[in-house]
């Protein structure tokens, strides 16, 4: 178990632990030499789908840095693989899918798929977050599991790969709403499936990833999106952090009408600002800019000091980059990111 005075844990409750927790999207992946060395001759979803591997991989940052929490190594497209649907993860490109989901009849083909027959197909999900989260026991360090919210797995499943504005998923649910809801409801109850296994098998807490959701016109997000979103994570039994990249215009909805303990906030919004919009039942999590990470130190520590002060604004504050850790940054900026953060 890990120990419900983490500060992570205690942060995502609203209380303010002496040091404030800290980790990194994308903490395990291509910055970490140690990774790429452990991933040759192996594709993404094989390595997902692997469990001692995965293991392993979620392993590594949190020995390396010493981060407040261990992120599950996996992909938001891993359900839709164990669905049956033909994926794969392109390096340097990201998923792409053999037919995309374009019209009603491409919907009634996946959504034939029982979501029951995912969670029976996670597995190897179950057995690679119990070997981790049977290591993190000795230090107390939380396991944060995750998925993808329907509409970030819907820019990519309708569009057949990455795309830059995800023009035909938002298109399908004007055209035609009665599909993007059949879509959008079985994607909210696969990703369900998926941080139930994680759950079920120890995480203790999850992040819902809406990468794309800053894409949309507000009234799209609040009529089309967020109702499948809260359906992925209502009644989960851990606390929920709701992460999407240029929200700033939907912050408060972000909140799910208070479903997520926290809200994760990218670069473009100041944690003060974003603090008085979501107001005082809300943790943040964020905000430094993922450019910085190549600043000089003293430049990028300014502004990681800078980030803790406006956080201080808000209930809680969970450290975090405002979006991934990019592929080339120096791993021993994040640790002395974490050692600052520890130290202030
Ligand atoms: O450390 C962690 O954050 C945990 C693991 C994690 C990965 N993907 C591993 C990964 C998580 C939480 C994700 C979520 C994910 N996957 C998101 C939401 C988060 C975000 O970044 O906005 C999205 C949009 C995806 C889809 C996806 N998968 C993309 C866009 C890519 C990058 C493609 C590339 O090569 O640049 C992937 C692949 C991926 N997922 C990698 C990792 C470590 C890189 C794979 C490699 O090593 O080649």
């Amino acid at each position: 178990m890990p120990s419900p005075d983490a500060p992570l844990l205690r942060a995502l409750r609203g209380e303010r632990p002496e040091t404030t927790p800290v980790w990194f999207m994308r903490q395990a992946g291509r910055s970490l030499p140690e990774y790429r060395e452990l991933r040759v001759g192996t594709r993404m979803l094989d390595a997902c789908l692997t469990p001692d591997l995965a293991a392993e991989i979620t392993l590594q940052p949190v020995r390396r840095h010493g981060v407040d929490a261990g992120i599950f190594f996996s992909d938001i497209v891993v359900p839709l693989r164990l669905a049956g649907i033909d994926v794969e993860i392109q390096p340097g490109r990201g998923p792409v899918f053999a037919d995309p989901v374009r019209s009603r009849a491409d919907v009634d083909r996946v959504t034939s798929v029982d979501p029951a027959d995912v969670a029976a197909a996670a597995e190897p999900v179950r057995e690679a977050v119990r070997a981790v989260v049977s290591e993190l026991d000795g230090s107390g360090t939380p396991l944060i599991g995750f998925a993808g919210a329907p509409f970030t797995l819907a820019a990519y499943l309708v569009e057949g790969g990455p795309s830059k504005e995800h023009l035909r998923a938002r298109a399908m649910m004007h055209s035609d709403p009665d599909a993007w809801h059949a879509l959008a409801g079985w994607l909210a109850l696969v990703s369900r499936a998926f941080l139930s296994a994680q759950i079920e098998a120890g995480a203790a807490a999850v992040q819902l990833f809406d990468s794309w959701a800053g894409s949309l016109a507000p009234a799209d997000f609040r009529a089309f999106v967020a109702p499948h979103s809260a359906a992925a994570v209502a009644g989960v039994d851990v606390p929920v952090i709701h992460f999407g990249v240029g929200t700033g215009p939907v912050l408060d909805d972000m909140r799910l009408g208070g479903v997520a303990a926290a809200v994760g906030v990218d670069w473009r919004v100041p944690l003060d600002e974003a603090a008085r919009i979501v107001g005082a039942g809300t943790t943040l999590q964020g905000n430094i800019d993922p450019a910085l990470l190549s600043a000089p130190w003293e430049v990028l520590a300014a502004h990681v000091r800078d980030v803790l002060r406006r956080g201080r604004a808000a209930r809680a504050h969970i450290v975090n980059l405002g979006h991934g850790v990019p592929p080339e940054t120096d791993p021993d900026a994040l640790t002395r990111i974490v050692e600052l953060v520890h130290a202030a």
